[in-house]
């Protein structure tokens, strides 16, 4: 039995991490820390509310006082928690480095001064290498992040390490592509395509939209991670592991094709596709190795993106109800968008 502390639990794939950790795990009990920010909802846990192994706290993780009452005790703490959307870091970095680096911070601050000292495992992000015209990278391929959130997720990554060195704190770190899934905000890219594309509003797409990104399911990413703690748990802690999870290759493709498959699923026209200039700094290509994870893990992808994809518009299909008051919350933000004025320019 593992008490597991998870942050960032009622976002896209926190939530999808308690589900997935309450099912698999019959024994253990969850604490979910998640400030609620604009993109956390409790509605994403709704299904879980008669589960008494799940207990909901709303805080900061940059609190000091409620990192460590709450980590004291735990086995696993999973910091999902973070400002993610790369376009809103553009504009306004500060809550980025506050939550993503200063809170990592001060969870790890609170991890070494418990007792027992849990694993600590930090999601981050394959945009903390930046864009690739060649080989896919390592997971000791250098860090180049071109946007604020990347740059700060990088920081964060860094502080794990250190945390690691000083302190010889248990800690993974992992690096997933692009995910896609059930209860992603439909602020981000897939997401946003699919509600436009129902609502017969304009989608748009930076530059030539021929930007290249792998596309991880969020349930494959939640299995990496289980899988990642598990080979953790048995091996020896000389440093801080980090592994890449990716999609795969068929899950590599165009921003425009996601769109344009997107709009073929729903049977919506191609005119609904709005270019719009590109975003500052905007990586083109993002690709990662996943062979280190394959070759110390049981893990593979099991999902095909393109019908994956088409079950994930299935999803936004069968829960309006869920996504419209969501979007009405974030709607200046649409609103810079449709006119065509990307929020990052
Ligand atoms: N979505 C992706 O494609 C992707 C890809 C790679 C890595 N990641 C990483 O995975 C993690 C989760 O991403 P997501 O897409 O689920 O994000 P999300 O924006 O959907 O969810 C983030 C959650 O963190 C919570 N939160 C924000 N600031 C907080 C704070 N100070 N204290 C406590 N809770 C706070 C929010 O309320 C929200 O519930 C992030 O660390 C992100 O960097 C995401």
């Amino acid at each position: 039995m593992r008490r597991w502390l998870i942050t960032g639990g009622a976002g896209f794939i926190g939530s999808n991490f308690v589900r997935y950790t309450l099912g698999h795990y019959p024994e253990d009990t969850v604490v979910v820390l998640d400030k609620l920010t604009y993109a956390g909802n409790r509605e994403n846990l709704r299904d879980l509310g008669g589960d008494r192994r799940l207990r909901f706290v709303q805080g900061d993780i940059a609190d000091p006082g409620v990192a460590r009452s709450l980590i004291q005790g735990c086995d696993v703490v999973v910091n999902f928690a973070a400002e993610s959307h790369v376009d809103r870091s553009i504009v306004d970095p500060t809550a980025f480095l506050q939550t993503n680096v200063i809170g990592t911070q001060v969870l790890l601050d609170a991890a070494v001064r418990a007792t027992p000292r849990p694993i600590f495992v930090q999601i981050s992000t394959d945009e903390v290498y930046g864009s690739t015209d060649g080989e896919p990278f390592r997971e000791d391929s250098s860090l180049k992040p071109n946007s604020q959130y990347a740059a700060s997720k990088a920081a964060a990554d860094l502080l794990v390490r250190a945390y690691k060195s000083t302190f010889n704190l248990y800690s993974v770190i992992t690096r997933s592509s692009n995910n896609y899934g059930p209860y992603q905000f439909p602020e981000k890219f897939i997401p946003l395509a699919i509600t436009n594309a129902i609502q017969n509003e304009p989608i748009p797409l930076y530059g030539d939209g021929l930007q290249i990104r792998d596309w991880l399911h969020v349930e494959d990413n939640c299995r990496a991670i289980d899988q990642v703690i598990e080979c953790h748990e048995q091996k020896s802690q000389d440093h801080t592991e980090i592994f890449n999870i990716g999609g795969g290759h068929d899950a590599e493709v165009t921003n425009k094709y996601v769109l344009e498959t997107i709009l073929k699923i729903l049977d919506k026209p191609l005119s609904l596709i709005q270019y719009v200039p590109d975003r500052p700094g905007h990586d083109r290509r993002y690709a990662i190795s996943t062979e280190k994870l394959q070759r110390k893990s049981r893990w593979a992808p099991t999902h095909r993106f393109e019908n994956s994809l088409r079950n994930t518009v299935e999803w936004y299909r069968t829960h309006e109800s869920w996504w419209r008051p969501l979007k009405a919350r974030a709607a200046p933000h649409w609103l810079r968008m449709k006119k065509g004025t990307p929020c990052a320019s």
